[in-house]
């Protein structure tokens, strides 16, 4: 099996950093296709914790080639500053680390328009991540974005920044700035950055799309790192509260431009209960004591903003509507050991709306505010299952739990993450074996 997609089957922060990093061990190359430093993926190496948002996982494997797609949005300074804090930290990041030169880029002016459209919102705010990726996406679809190609070209570079600029500046015009913020509408200002980033970016910058179709040519192990999650797919996620890029199968082939037939397997992470970032919807939220108790146990706050993560339990209705729009193949289960000390576990297994029951996942998020989980409930297993490294060394409570969402999701789990080290996993299926009719 040769290409391996690894997506959040939740609202993101599933634990896929740690997954791709166990994975990465066998792999060549990693791929980064969505997504910007909204992400933050920990992986946590020999006691050391490690927080990426934009340099793909596999950069922790000295052998691995990383590679940032063009459906990725990249702030070119959070990008130098990350390569820095690892070389800072004794990884090397050199020819093993390119990016697309058709990525675009999140430029000053797309974190002011972020943090405005947000106030301007008010109560409907989505409660992004104030990085800039609903501007930097959304002048890529108006045609007016800039891209890594054009910061090597300072005509075409200062042109592409003035058209993108001009209207910005009438967005923005009536309302009242900050001297950062006016600053970041300059056209000086915006084109000194690139300047600055230009010198350290340049010997990463290449076609990526003609490298990952050299790689599949020559057979080699592909993973697809996804960030965030399908729930907050801008197609099949709970529109607003979503992000703005398509977290699924989809996003992978068009933003790495990867023919869909070299496509292997695709397996979908999630948390063995489930978590949010943000506004937006989220039948099975617990409130109170019983979420913050969650919370604390699984250290449930934003590896990129900090803020506390809303907590909730597993939702087998919104993991089916995952797995049936992008196509998952099988599952990785993390952080089962967060729930080691609970006496009793729920699972909804299903939605009701106005007494009755629901046959799918709604599409509209008024529906989905106003539905009521049906749970099943399982006794706890009251033991640790932490750092467990076989399915026989886990409590029989606890597979039984895991057999459950098996049986409730219709996938089998490949993976059970039982801790943050690379070592905390349980292995029950070989992702890299290839399924039956499928590409080897
Ligand atoms: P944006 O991607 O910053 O525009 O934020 C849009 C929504 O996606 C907000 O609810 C964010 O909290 C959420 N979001 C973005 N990136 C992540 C992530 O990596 N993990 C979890 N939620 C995220």
């Amino acid at each position: 099996m040769s290409v391996l997609a690894v997506l959040g089957g939740q609202w993101g922060d599933e634990g896929k950093g740690k997954v791709i990093d166990w994975l990465a061990e066998r792999a060549d190359v990693v791929a980064r296709y969505q997504g910007g430093a909204n992400a933050g993926h920990t992986v946590v190496l020999n006691g050391k914790q490690y927080v990426l948002h934009l340099v793909p996982t596999g950069i922790l494997h000295p052998n691995v080639r990383c590679i940032i797609g063009a459906g990725v949005v990249v702030d070119p300074l959070a990008l130098v500053e990350e390569i820095q804090y690892l070389r800072a930290h004794g990884v090397e990041v050199g020819e093993n680390l390119i990016v697309g030169k058709r990525t675009h880029l999140i430029m000053p002016y797309h974190k002011v328009l972020d943090a405005h459209m947000e106030d301007l919102l008010g109560v409907n705010r989505i409660g992004t991540t104030g990085r800039g990726i609903g501007p930097a996406y959304s002048d890529k679809a108006a045609r007016l974005g800039v891209r890594v190609s054009d910061l090597l070209d300072e005509k075409i570079l200062t042109e592409r920044i003035r058209v993108s600029l001009a209207l910005k500046r009438r967005i923005l015009g009536g309302i009242g700035l900050s001297e950062e913020e006016s600053r970041a509408l300059d056209e000086g200002y915006n084109l000194e950055m690139c300047r600055k980033v230009r010198e350290i970016l340049a010997p990463h910058v290449c076609n990526t799309d003609a490298e990952i179709q050299g790689a599949v040519e020559s057979g080699k192990r592909i993973l697809l790192e996804g960030a965030q999650g399908v729930l907050l797919d801008l197609d099949m996620g709970t529109y607003p509260y979503v992000t703005s890029s398509n977290t699924g199968v989809g996003g992978a082939l068009s933003g790495l431009g990867l023919p869909y037939g070299k496509l292997s397997a695709v397996v979908g992470v999630m948390k063995a209960y489930c978590t949010r970032v943000g506004q937006g919807p989220f039948p099975t939220e617990i409130h109170g004591e019983e979420g913050e108790r969650l919370r604390s146990a699984g250290g449930e706050y934003g590896a990129t903003t900090g803020r506390p993560r809303r907590c909730g339990w597993f939702d087998a209705v919104a993991a089916r509507h995952c797995i049936q729009v992008t196509g998952l193949d099988g599952l990785v289960v993390t952080k089962l050991d967060i729930l080691d000390g609970l006496k009793a576990i729920r699972v909804c297994v299903g939605y009701e709306l106005e007494g009755r029951r629901l046959a799918a996942f709604p599409a509209e998020t008024s529906t989905l505010e106003r539905c009521e989980p049906v749970y099943e409930e399982f006794p706890g297993w009251l033991t640790s299952t932490a750092g467990a490294r076989s399915w026989d060394a886990l409590p029989p409570r606890a597979r039984d739990y895991l057999a459950a969402l098996e049986r409730l999701t219709g996938k089998n789990i490949w993976l059970v993450s039982t801790g943050p080290g690379r070592e905390d996993t349980i292995q029950v299926r070989d992702p890299f074996v290839a399924l039956p009719g499928r590409e080897s």
